[in-house]
Parts: structure tokens; sequence; C-alpha cells
């Protein structure tokens, strides 16, 4: 096998330090490009920028490391120590102080007090190199350092040192290519560190995602966000007025702020001149369990105990549906309720379980195999309600 340089991700990675910021970044609500979109297997942008760096900078302990790069490090590093240097009463140095790691703490300070000198004639500077990088790669990874002057501008200088070094042409950067790149962390991070990204995806939604963050933010800024406000607002209007009709108000004037929405089923055949009870199959009648708020629904009952229903005609429609007859049937109510005590239990009971579905009343029943059923055995296709709570 030819012998190459081995990129410093091939020899070490402080992992708990790195991992110790991926955990963080999670609770981050401010700021970071999961708040622009969901992307449900994004990875933690502590994590990609780490494995970055580490995977574009070779190794300087690495005898085949380029003499260049050593060199370039030596500058970068030092420089930096310099800007953390603990006697500097800037800004900067306070941030760069807050973030250090107790690993590299005294790493960095030794340097900038020029007690520890990087010596490229001793062979063992190779290794202490390697120690910086790394110590640098761990509080790089902290979110709050991750646009702080400081780390991106050495950052770059390392990325740009060990691209030339490795025989990259001057002035050009290196592409890290990412052909799966989803939620966007890995070109994003790779732009931040001074490379160019290339960003594909089998998936549009990631594409747009990747486009937004990787060409239009960089290229629009702050006009990007107006416009996306101005043209959301447009949606937003449109789309209230042709969806209204499916989000009627309540009967008494109040808007709904959620709706639950449920598959339905219908109680087994009518006995004598009773339409059958369209059954929603909740799981759980629970709205918020919090100790403090509690709130559930319950079916409207009668004095006797009987769920209330109420006659309705119903068109069934889709194409599931062999029959287009409207159907006579009877709806149920809920009403919203802060059970305490024993109406928690009451709460509790919905009508879908694992095993089938409740009837909600003796005169109305509804068997499990025949709940099962329902749906594909019949010609009537399933209906969806909702309920505005
Ligand atoms: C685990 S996600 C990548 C997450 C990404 N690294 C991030 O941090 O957001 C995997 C991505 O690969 C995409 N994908 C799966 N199969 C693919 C294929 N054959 N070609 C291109 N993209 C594919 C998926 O659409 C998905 O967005």
């Amino acid at each position: 096998m030819t012998a190459y340089p081995k990129r410093l991700i091939e020899v070490d990675l402080p992992i708990a330090r790195i991992s110790a910021h991926a955990r963080r970044e999670k609770s981050i609500r401010h700021g970071h490009i999961s708040t622009l979109h969901i992307w449900w297997a994004r990875r933690p942008l502590a994590a990609c920028r780490a494995v970055i760096c580490a995977a574009l900078w070779p190794d300087p302990a690495d005898p085949l490391c380029p003499p260049a790069f050593r060199e370039a490090a030596v500058v970068a590093l030092t420089a930096f120590a310099k800007r953390v240097n603990p006697d500097l009463l800037t800004e900067e140095s306070r941030q760069l102080q807050e973030t250090l790691s107790d690993e590299s703490r005294g790493r960095w300070e030794a340097l900038a007090a020029g007690t520890l000198t990087l010596d490229l004639a001793d062979e063992t500077t190779g290794f202490m190199l390697r120690m910086c990088l790394l110590d640098f790669i761990a509080d790089f990874a902290n979110w709050d350092n991750s646009t702080v002057p400081a780390y991106l501008e050495t950052s770059r200088a390392l990325t740009q040192a060990a691209h030339e070094a490795l025989g990259g042409a001057p002035g050009t950067r290196p592409l890290v290519v990412d052909p799966f790149a989803g939620g966007g962390s890995i070109p994003l991070e790779a732009l931040r560190v001074g490379a160019d990204a290339f960003a594909s995806d089998l998936n549009p939604v990631p594409v747009l995602l990747n486009k937004v963050v990787l060409e239009y933010i960089p290229k629009y800024g702050k006009r990007l966000a107006e416009e996306v406000r101005k043209w959301g607002k447009w949606i937003k209007r449109e789309a209230e007025k042709e969806l209204a009709e499916f989000y009627p108000k309540d009967p008494d004037g109040a808007t709904p702020i959620a709706y639950l929405w449920a598959r339905t089923v219908l109680s087994e055949e009518p006995i004598a001149d009773r339409a059958p009870v369209e059954i929603p199959l909740l799981r759980t009648m629970w709205l918020s369990k919090r100790k403090d708020f509690t709130f559930a629904l319950r079916w409207v009952r009668d004095k006797h105990g009987h769920v209330v229903t109420e006659n309705a005609v119903i068109q069934w429609g889709g194409p599931r549906c062999l029959d287009q007859k409207a159907s006579f049937l009877r709806e149920t109510g809920f009403q919203p309720v802060s059970p305490a005590g024993e109406g928690r239990g009451a709460a509790q009971s919905s009508v879908a379980r694992r095993s089938g579905a409740a009837a909600l009343t003796r005169r109305d029943p509804l068997n499990f195999t025949h709940a099962r059923a329902f749906g594909p055995a019949t010609t009537s296709a399933p209906r969806y309600t909702s309920h505005g709570v």
C-alpha cells in the first residue's frame, strides 16, 4: 500500500469532550440550523465540525506529515494561544478563557507565556502539535465557540495550510462532498472551517434546506429573511381563506387552538330504528397531564349516564368507497374537563385499545371483530373525524 501522511482522525480524537458538546447542542434554541427546519436525522454540528477538521488536517506527529503543515500549525497555534492569554483583558480572550476545557487550559497558557515552545528542531514537537490540535478541535466543538473569530480564523488557516501542503493548488480550497447531506450539518461545517462544500440528497426537502443554508443565506442575508416573512404571511392569509370552512369556530365563537383527529368506526347494525353511532377511535382522552394543569375530554352524557348522540347524515366518499350513498348515523360529543381524584381514572378510559375498541353504550354494541373488519371489508370507507379543543 502506498504510504501517505495520516490525518488526525486516523490517530486520535477527543471523543468524550466532543460528545459532551454534541449533547448540549440539542437544547440550543437560538441561531442553530435546526431552528430553521426540522430534519430528523440531523447530526450534531459539534461532531461534524470536529470530524471535518480532524479529517482535513494531517497528524503533525506522522513522519510523512508535510513540513509546511507543521510550520503553519506552529504559527497558527501560537497566535491562537496568545489570543487565549489570560493576561489580556479583551472580550475575545474572556470568551476563550471561559470555554477552555480543563485538559487544554494549561497548554495554551504555557504557550502564551512562552514556557512551552513549539520548536520544530525538537522531534517531540510533532506530538505536542498533535495534542494542541486535538485540544483546539475539542474546544471548537463547543457551540459557543462556533462563531468566535479566533477559532474561525485559526481553523481556516489550518485547513488552507493542510490543503496546500498536501498538494492542493495555492488559492484553491479543499472540497468536502456529502452525497447524503440531509439537514446539511456536514456541508455547513465544511464551509465554517474553510473548505468548499458540495451537498446532494435523494430527497427534495433536504436539497432545498441545503440550498437555503449554503447558497441563499450567504448570498441574500437579511433580505432573504424579510422575503420569507413577507411570503409566509401571504401563504398564511391565503390558506386561512381556503381552509376556513374545515376549521369552524366553536358554538360560543371561540377559535379552537388544536384538533384531535381520529379514525372512526360505526357501531354494529342498528337496533330497530336506531342509526349506528360513529365512534372515534381515540386512544386517550387526555389533553394535558401536567400536575398543575390536568385536562381531558369526556363524552357528553345524559342524566342516566348514557352517551348523548345527535343524528347526522354523512355522505361517504373517497376512492375506496364503492357505495357513495348517504348514511344516517349518530354522532357523539365531547366536553373538556379538568379531572381530579376519581375523574382522573375515567379520563384514562378511551375507546381504542390495543385489543380493539370498546362500545360507548350498551345499546350500541361494537365488538372487536367488527371494529377490526370495518373499513377494508365493508363497502364504506373509514372516515376520519376531528374535534377542536
Ligand atoms: C442520516 S441522513 C443524513 C443526515 C445528515 N448527515 C445531517 O446531519 O443532517 C441520510 C440522508 O441520506 C439520504 N439518502 C438515502 N439514500 C440516498 C441515496 N441513495 N442517494 C442520495 N441520498 C440518499 C436521505 O434522504 C437522508 O437525507
